[in-house]
């Protein structure tokens, strides 16, 4: 038998290196320490890079191959022979999710995965908090460690085009500057406990429905300017270990494996992770194989429905991939580059010798996902000063609708959760309020959240309006809990809204409380805008997201005045649904005709749009009230004209007027004036959070790269910064600005 003496050797280092990573894990007694010390230091002089290419030149073709695909629902195969673990991966973008079986969407029953629930990933974007993201990150990263979960499939950060998407509840917004900012940390915080975050669903996976056929068109510069940015930091800013592909097609062509997201991803942004499809996302062996593809999984699932049994030796880059190497249809350098990133992936994580051991359910993790929420709840309306509520024992205060008792981390999707536990509203309520009367009343049933299905409500729905009447009638204040839920055709994955108002019969239910009670706040429990012909009969309204496990607490923070709200809105609500940009221009634009639509609106997405167009939303992006009052003073730049390589410090005084404590957040927005371009009236270039208290006063500076201003511009393909005059916008919301300063660009 002849011996390879190259490849022994090769095969020797790596024996040695992951003996050392066994020693070292396993914390062998002294005489093993200088032992595992001495193999540290060679061990640690091989540098990962060439560790991975030894080890590929030890792998077999076929061993190659099954490493550039799933083994079971959630899983990829290892290497036994050379002792390379598999990759587990787990949902979701807010917590990790129960067990799944091996080979189906069951879940497994065990008794020791509930988890922390953390708010959904629009409470995130709400708070406008960078260092509250990097907290969430970490502490979900921490229990996804506990878990033994290598990759977390999770943030998702699709831009928010139509209020029907079913999905954006787990998404950051409208604006790709907020999505960027907020997204980096967040992943710096996952991975930092040997954790792959997972950035989806990449790219312009904007609605559900039609979702795994659709095919988007849309320019370059809305796909540079608007819905690619947060992928791009997640590379350039955050350093994602892992991206997964989306459902949808782009320019004809699945965005899984598609030629111009695979160039723009690996050739321009130098990605050095690994590519995973979506559940079924990948359709091709030639195309996964030759545009960006890296692991393949869920093929032969609709992504959350049937599943079909051992069918992964039949995925695309399986057994004909295999094949096409073999004839030579594929150099092997093609697979070697996915082999690459796919060690990669796991030297950063369960080949890392030195990973902590993460945790779950612990009080920092819950007080966590407590600051998220509070920080995050907006507060829209508050009239004849209804919140905050005091704890009079005087006082009787209705809690009316479903929405007060109905599990959120249930349902949605692959992000539901099974949490260790989930305060209601109610519950917080009542945990809060020890003095007053709390009575309660469903007031509307729907049906259990289910996956592709509407389950109808089992209650006499009658009776509950009745019942919820008598308890408005006989209380000093009325808090409806209501809005949307996780099931099907509501927020929930699979499909999209089919109306842009309230269902469930919530509307003629408030109208007839209000017949006998005026006395209303509105608690709006939903990850979407929808249309409020009601608004004018509530007294009060707050926005208070999907917050997971810790709801009800959060909820009774903010309209205690325990904590005082101050969260932004991450997208505009629009007054009529047809006000929304993809929505002004019929169904070729959404849902789409014939398997295809248009972004129409271009780069005027959201408030871009509202602004420019001139159609006043009901409320706009970046608003959101406080319990105190802040006025934004001594706004100016530190220059008046500016070259290309400079940073426009823009800075300000915030003033807390009012008698409370509080957070506001100082908003910088930019627009070109006379631009070669259409443009929008301005965007959103720069934010800061500030804590103010009462009476205080806090100078605030933002500082904004010149080259941030560029636009994408189509004629070269490339970036352009235009010369000459630029308004600079700052306030507290995109149409609440203090003033405009003009500035210059040489
Ligand atoms: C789903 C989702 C994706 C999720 C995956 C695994 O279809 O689109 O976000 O991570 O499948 O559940």
């Amino acid at each position: 038998m002849k011996i390879n003496f190259k490849n022994n050797f090769i095969a020797s280092v790596i024996i040695s290196y992951l003996l050392f990573v066994q020693i070292s894990l396993h914390g062998q007694q002294k005489n093993q320490t200088s032992y595992s010390n001495n193999l540290a230091k060679n061990a640690m002089s091989v540098s990962t890079e060439s560790k991975i290419e030894a080890l590929i030149k030890t792998l077999t073709l076929k061993e190659k191959v099954a490493l550039c695909h799933a083994q079971s629902k959630f899983s990829t195969k290892g290497v036994e022979r050379l002792g390379i673990p598999e990759i587990w991966m787990s949902d979701g973008p807010h917590g990790v999710r129960a067990e799944i079986n091996w080979d189906n969407w069951k879940y497994a029953g065990w008794t020791n995965d509930s988890i922390t629930a953390f708010p959904a990933l629009t409470c995130l974007a709400a708070s406008f908090n960078p260092e509250l993201s990097s907290q969430y990150g970490f502490s979900l990263g921490e229990e996804a460690r506990y878990r033994k979960k290598d990759v977390l499939l999770g943030p998702g950060v699709n831009i928010y085009r139509t209020p029907l998407n079913g999905r954006n509840f787990e998404y950051m917004g409208e604006d790709p500057f907020l999505a960027s900012t907020l997204v980096v940390p967040y992943i710096k915080g996952v991975q930092k406990n040997g954790v792959a975050a997972c950035v989806k669903h990449y790219v312009l996976n904007n609605q559900e429905h039609w979702r795994s056929k659709i095919n988007v068109e849309v320019g370059d510069r809305a796909l540079y300017e608007i819905y690619l940015p947060a992928f791009k930091a997640s590379v350039k800013e955050a350093g994602v270990w892992a991206i997964m592909g989306a459902y949808n097609k782009f320019r004809g062509k699945y965005t899984t494996h598609n030629p111009i997201l695979h160039k723009i991803l690996k050739s321009d942004w130098k990605y050095d992770g690994v590519v995973i499809s979506d559940w079924s996302s990948a359709h091709s062996t030639e195309e996964s194989a030759l545009y960006g593809l890296d692991l393949e999984m869920g093929t032969g699932t609709d992504g959350l429905g049937t599943s079909t049994n051992d069918f992964y030796s039949q995925y695309y880059l399986a057994a004909p991939f295999l094949k096409g190497l073999k004839n030579g249809d594929f150099p092997e350098s093609l697979v070697d580059d996915k082999v690459r990133r796919i060690l990669r992936l796991m030297f950063r994580t369960n080949m890392s010798a030195n990973r902590p051991l993460g945790n779950a359910n612990t009080k920092a993790h819950h007080d966590v996902a407590r600051r998220v929420a509070t920080d995050g709840i907006v507060l829209l309306k508050n009239e004849k000063n209804f919140f905050p509520i005091k704890d009079d024992k005087n006082v009787t205060i209705a809690v009316i609708g479903e929405n007060a008792t109905r599990s959120m981390t249930a349902g949605g999707g692959s992000s539901e959760l099974k949490a260790k536990f989930e305060i209601s509203p109610l519950e917080g309520i009542k945990a809060r309020y020890k003095n007053a009367t709390i009575t309660h009343a469903m007031g509307y049933q729907t049906g259990p959240s289910r996956y592709n299905q509407v389950i109808p409500p089992t209650l006499d729905l009658d009776s509950l309006k009745t019942e919820a009447i008598k308890t408005a009638r006989n209380a000093d204040i009325v808090l409806f809990i209501g809005g949307l839920n996780k099931s099907h055709l509501q927020d929930c994955e699979g499909d999209d809204r089919l109306q842009f108002g309230l269902p469930f019969g919530q509307v003629d239910l408030l109208n007839d409380i209000y017949k006998v009670n005026k006395n209303i706040g509105f608690i709006l429990v939903t990850g979407n805008a929808v249309e409020m012909p009601w608004l004018d009969k509530v007294n009060a309204l707050v926005e208070t997201w999907y917050l997971g496990s810790m709801s009800g607490h959060a909820i009774a923070d903010v309209i205690s005045g325990d904590v005082n709200p101050s969260g932004k809105l991450p997208f505009s609500f629009p007054v009529k649904l047809e006000d929304n940009a993809a929505h002004f221009f019929g169904t070729s634009s959404y849902p789409g005709e014939n398997m295809t639509q248009y972004y129409k609106e271009d780069i005027l997405v959201g408030y871009r749009w509202h602004d420019t167009k001139k159609i006043k939303p009901l409320y706009a992006f970046g608003y959101g009230l406080s319990y105190t009052s802040f006025t934004i003073s001594d706004i100016k730049t530190d220059k008046k004209t500016y070259t290309t390589e400079d940073s426009i410090t823009v800075s300000c005084r915030l003033n807390n007027t009012g008698l409370l404590d509080g957070s506001e957040v100082v908003q910088v927005y930019v627009g070109k004036q006379k631009s070669k371009v259409k443009r929008a009236l301005k965007e959103l270039k720069g934010f800061q959070k500030v804590s103010v208290n009462s009476g205080k006063q806090y100078s605030v500076d933002i500082n904004i790269p010149v080259k941030s201003l560029s636009f994408y511009d189509e004629a070269i393909s490339d970036w352009n910064l235009e010369k000459g005059d630029y308004i600079v916008y700052v306030g507290n919301a995109s149409n609440n600005i203090s003033k405009k300063t003009k500035i210059t660009i040489n």
